[in-house]
């Protein structure tokens, strides 16, 4: 047993800040108390990114931030967590006084092991990789929480082996967690009373537990609870099933949303990309998914400058997403990694100037079509679930419609966890604005609009 106190921060996607509330309950088992900040911290945990290089930066300079903090409180302990973990441990284990312990995704229940031998004057690593752990026994503590949203992990890993990505390296092979203990996990959600539930993986449509695929758990899911919205990231735009595209149409509390990342729109980059779908099979698949689900809204993820980009293949990544108009996209400038098969067998050889100028046409193209499609909700009612008070003022409120639209609107006596009727009235490209019409229900939304 360990009575310190512990703080972790954590960067990069939603998967880390999911793996961050599986330590908080390790080492809030091991006897530990969260704290809110470093400072008053006896051990501090990074949780760290390495998909692109910017974030990493980040993670470093926080390192040196903290070794600051060190010379303050030299009993003070720091730890790496996560995806930089491996590729770095070399690195930062030779660099006085900056880490103590380094600790690799599927090592977090040796976390207190590794804190007793640092206790005991050394430095202490696990890097391990594991084929079977998704820490299904493991009930998450979420010590940093709205009370209104959560997610949940549904697998580990990924093998598709794109040729720009770390992720297989850092996070290892893919592996499903068991249904019944992500049945358990949501169940538990929903009787703590949180509303809006998303089920994580790198790629979730290959989900697999025996006979159970992602359409037969997004559908249990929908069942535990019919007033909490169920969402997912990421599917991957190969074998995506049919099933689950008629079961999200017809069950009011899976939202009408998907994540599909794209990354390129040129048959010859997607090839480079090892991102086995062509243009065409992509499109046809937004243009199914759009007949499926009236009304979905779709977003990506898009890379620009990836190796030997011609202006033809960035020409082909504008005009798809064009073509597609996604009401929401993550841009960004490709940023070699260590260890991926680009870095083994393509040049990185696109000049930063160019890479620059091409996201950044993508980026103002990308914000020219949200504010249009945006634009077009104006007159439209959705059902928005409230998620805390505006940024801007305490006056009004924000939460997201079931497309994903985040709204603002006068906060009048509602608040956060509740559903309200809002009608669109103006918006900008990221944010639409309503007038709240009225407390209402997914139920009671959903039956209006049929009978509408
Ligand atoms: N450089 C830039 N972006 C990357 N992504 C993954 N690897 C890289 C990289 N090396 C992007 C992809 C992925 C998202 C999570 O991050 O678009 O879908
Ligand atoms: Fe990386 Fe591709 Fe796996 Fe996504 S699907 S995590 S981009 S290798």
């Amino acid at each position: 047993m360990n009575s310190k106190n512990f703080y972790i921060e954590t960067y990069g996607c939603a998967m880390n800040f999911a793996d961050t509330e599986v330590v908080n309950a390790i080492l809030i088992e091991d006897g530990m108390n969260p704290v809110l900040s470093a400072e008053a911290a006896d051990v501090v945990l990074i949780n760290t990114c390495a998909i692109r290089e910017n974030a990493e930066t980040r993670v470093w300079n926080r390192l040196k931030e903290l070794r600051s903090l060190k010379t303050v409180n030299t009993s003070l302990t720091v730890g790496v967590l996560g995806c930089m973990a491996e590729r770095i441990k070399d690195q930062i284990l030779e660099q006085e006084q900056l880490v103590d312990i380094v600790v690799g995704p599927d090592a977090y229940r040796d976390i207190p092991r590794l804190l007793a031998e640092v206790d005991d004057g050394r430095k202490a690593v696990n890097v391990l990789l594991s084929l079977e752990e998704t820490y299904a026994d493991i009930a998450p503590v979420r010590t940093v929480s709205n009370g209104v949203n959560a997610f949940v992990s549904i697998m580990r890993g990924c093998d598709n082996m794109c040729s720009f990505c770390v992720v297989p390296f850092t996070r290892g092979r893919e592996r499903s967690r068991p249904m019944e203990s992500v049945l358990g996990e949501i169940k538990q959600l929903c009787d703590e009373g949180y509303k809006e539930i998303t089920l994580l993986g790198q790629n979730v449509n290959s989900y697999k537990d025996g006979e159970n695929t992602f359409a037969r758990l997004m559908y249990e899911a929908s069942q535990v609870n019919k007033e909490v919205r169920f969402r997912f990231s990421s599917p991957h735009p190969k074998d995506f099933p049919d099933e689950l595209l008629h079961i999200i149409a017809e069950q009011p509390n899976l939202c009408n949303y998907i994540h599909m990342p794209a990354q390129a729109g040129s048959d010859t980059m997607l090839e480079r990309m090892r991102r086995p779908y062509t243009r065409e099979q992509f499109l046809e698949l937004t243009d199914k998914i759009r007949a499926i689900i009236p009304g979905v809204s779709l977003s990506t993820d898009i890379i620009a400058g990836f190796c030997g980009e011609t202006d033809e293949e960035h020409e082909g990544t504008m005009s798809l997403m064009k073509e597609v108009g996604f009401d929401l996209a993550y841009m960004f400038a490709y940023s070699e990694r260590e260890r991926t098969l680009a870095y083994r067998k393509f040049e990185d050889d696109v000049p930063e100037e160019v890479k620059k100028r091409r996201l950044s046409e993508i980026i103002g193209q990308q914000m020219a079509i949200q504010e249009e499609r945006n634009r077009a909700e104006i007159g439209n009612r959705h059902l928005v679930l409230v998620e805390k008070t505006s940024k801007r003022s305490d006056a009004q409120l924000q939460g997201r419609t079931d497309t994903n639209k985040m709204v603002v609107f006068d906060a009048l006596d509602f608040k956060p966890g509740q559903y309200v009727e809002v009608e669109i009235t103006d918006c900008t490209s990221a944010t639409l604005l309503g007038k709240p019409i009225k407390l209402s229900s997914i139920t009671e939304f959903a039956n209006a609009v049929a009978v509408a």
